[in-house]
């Protein structure tokens, strides 16, 4: 089953609620020991419901879940389509067509080599001091969760770089931040080498396809760039 939030809260509300009254049976609401007794019953329910939500958020959020794909993913050509039903976008990993990542089909273990090492390359050179990724990190530059989905690289980035790829347009573009500036504020050099710059990419591209619930609002809209 499906809880949303409002169910939760409501069910927490309820059966504090409904065990209160039961415990407090006969009190007068100005007794003291009425409101002692809520107290405890408020807090109980609250932390074990929270007890549930945390474990509840850990299972979704492990790389391998649902929301969370495997690191095989980037061997996949992978979408952001509208879902009426929720009202926001989604990723579409189209598991029936390939779209290899530089040109190589990546076990699950080299897949996971390639990311961590993307991962640890983003660290070291504290991206999110400029960049925001899933939300945390720095207001300068745009949100990098969803950058493989970015239309600009086939549009602007693949054309500018001469490139034959989205990937490689990228690494171009990471590698040369100063040389394809397409926005007023600029990314300086980082001096990422070649197969740094890869490690990124195949890292942005497993993040592109985690379910976000539709964040960031209004990916690809930005009105400051227009294709
Ligand atoms: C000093 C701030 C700064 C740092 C640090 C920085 N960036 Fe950027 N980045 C920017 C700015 C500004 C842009 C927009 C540049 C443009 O469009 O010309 C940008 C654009 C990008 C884009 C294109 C996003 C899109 O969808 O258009 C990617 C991808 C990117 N950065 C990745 C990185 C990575 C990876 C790192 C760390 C290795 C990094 N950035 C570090 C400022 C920064």
């Amino acid at each position: 089953m499906d809880f949303g939030w409002l169910d939760i809260t409501v069910a927490a509300l309820v059966l504090t609620a409904l065990i209160g009254a039961i415990w407090t049976r006969g009190r007068n609401w100005l007794d003291p020991e009425f409101w002692k007794r809520y107290a405890i019953v408020g807090s109980v329910i609250m932390f074990v419901f929270l007890w549930i939500l945390t474990f509840d958020t850990l299972k979704k959020t492990h790389i391998g879940s649902d929301r969370v794909p495997s690191p095989t993913v980037i061997n996949y050509k992978i979408t952001y389509e509208f879902d009426p039903s929720k009202g926001y976008y989604m990723p579409k990993i189209h598991k029936d067509q390939k779209e290899l990542l530089f040109g190589k089909e990546y076990s699950e273990e080299e897949a996971m080599k390639l990311l961590v090492k993307g991962k640890l390359v983003i660290q070291s050179r504290a991206c999110m001091n400029c960049h925001t990724l899933l939300g945390n990190g720095a207001y300068y530059a745009p949100d990098l969760t969803k950058a493989w989905l970015d239309p600009k690289w086939e549009k602007v980035m693949m054309p500018a770089t001469q490139s034959k790829t989205k990937e490689e347009a990228m690494v171009k573009f990471l590698m040369h931040p100063d040389k394809y500036a397409t926005w007023t504020r600029r990314m300086p050099n980082l001096g990422l080498s070649e197969d740094e710059a890869k490690a990124v990419v195949a890292y942005l591209k497993w993040m592109s396809a985690i379910n976000t619930n539709g964040f960031p609002d209004h990916f690809g809209e930005s009105k400051l760039v227009k294709f």
